[in-house]
């Protein structure tokens, strides 16, 4: 480098600047289902950490927390949009989630917002309560009232700004109707099912337009080939079609390729928007308990895996960046900022940064 003049080097730094804001380039951003309860501080330090490994999107979901502490993070509780009844909304989680993404987007940071979950569904919100499982995704009443709940996400006024989300791709990347949608009924549900997800897809999309500046996005399932059904690719409301794996196998370029290929030339984008490496030893990164890996092997598994990932051109969410030290709760492939670990994964997703993606979401990254 000391070969470059001042000039020299301010061009070189100026061609380096465009080509990270290059169509092509890769990012990774992280999962907190709960950020609705952050403290102010406490999502200074989740969106200064995520900055400063490059993370661009982070994903949120609607569901309430009533522990006051989850995974070692001491976060506000709130409850559910819909309590009550269906149709009876509390707006408290929206409410909350605007403050977030007033401070997210002043790292460069946009959400991800999940609209609702299995994890509630089959915990017996009162969509589980009024529909059981099943029939949530099957009769008429039950998605029709489901809609309702996402039009009125999409159209929840910003307490500050005062627009609708539905408008603010500024602060928005993307919108998904549920967490990984059927996934407890089976693979073979899902398959039966796939128009579900193509109906709430073509809800959403309607609602925001064609020129919205954000993303609809599938949820995701258990793992590669379940999360990627063949009906999702020639729905032409789905924009993007959500990875969840954690099975190693899953994390091979040369697999990940084909399921590429496969979006690209059917139109779609995919987003490795859950995956995570295991802090116990478990076989195939399965991870309920075990015993703790060194971190080493720890990281040296997140950072091949990643970059394995960030080869196969998908942009990643890492399952998930915690704003305090991770408590090591049972299923466990958080990192908490400045933990062991937290270096590894922060090269890890400025090298996805810098790499080519192999789909073009420049238009919709901060
Ligand atoms: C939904 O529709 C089904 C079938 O038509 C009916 O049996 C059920 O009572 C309805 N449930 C609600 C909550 O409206
Ligand atoms: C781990 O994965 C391999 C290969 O897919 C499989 O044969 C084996 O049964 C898996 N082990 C467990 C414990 O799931």
């Amino acid at each position: 480098m000391k070969l470059f003049s001042i000039s020299a080097l301010a061009t070189f730094s100026a061609l380096a600047t465009s080509h990270v804001a290059q169509a092509t380039n890769s990012f990774a951003g992280s999962n907190l289902y709960y950020a609705a309860g952050l403290s102010p501080s406490e999502r200074v330090t989740l969106f200064s950490g995520m900055q400063s490994a490059g993370m661009k999107v982070l994903r949120v979901w609607l569901d309430g927390q009533s522990t006051a502490s989850t995974k070692g993070t001491a976060i506000t509780s709130y409850p559910s949009l819909e309590t009550s009844a269906v149709g009876t909304y509390d707006d408290t989680v929206l409410n909350l989630l605007d403050a977030v993404m007033i401070d997210a987007n002043e790292y460069g940071i946009k959400l991800l917002i999940s609209m609702h979950s299995w994890n509630a569904l089959s915990g017996g919100d009162i969509y589980g309560q009024w529909y059981g499982t099943g029939y949530f995704y099957e009769w008429a009443n039950a998605t029709s009232q489901f809609d309702n709940r996402l039009l009125h996400v999409l159209n929840h006024k910003h307490n500050t700004l005062g627009t609708p989300w539905k408008s603010m791709s500024k602060y928005i990347f993307g919108f998904e109707a549920q967490n990984e949608a059927m996934i407890g009924k089976g693979e073979a549900y899902i398959q039966a099912h796939q128009n579900w997800q193509c109906d709430r897809a073509t809800t959403i999309k309607n609602e925001l337009g064609s020129n919205s500046g954000i993303l609809v996005v599938t949820g995701g399932e258990s793992w590669m080939s379940e999360s990627v059904q063949p009906s999702w690719l020639s729905c032409s409301a789905i924009d993007v079609i959500s990875i969840h794996a954690y099975g190693v196998g899953d994390y091979s370029t040369s697999s990940i390729t084909t399921y590429v290929n496969n979006a690209k030339s059917a139109g779609k984008k995919l987003l490795f928007q859950e995956w995570g490496a295991c802090y116990y030893d478990t076989e195939n990164n399965s991870c309920p308990v075990g015993n703790v890996l060194a971190t080493s092997t720890r990281n040296s598994n997140l950072k091949n895996w990643a970059s394995q990932i960030t080869a196969a051109g998908v942009p990643w969410l890492y399952w998930q960046v915690l704003p305090n030290d991770d408590p090591h709760y049972d299923l466990d492939f958080e990192i908490g900022i400045g933990d062991v670990s937290w270096s590894t994964l922060q090269s890890a997703a400025l090298a996805a940064r810098q790499a080519t993606a192999a789909f073009d979401y420049s238009a919709y990254l901060l």
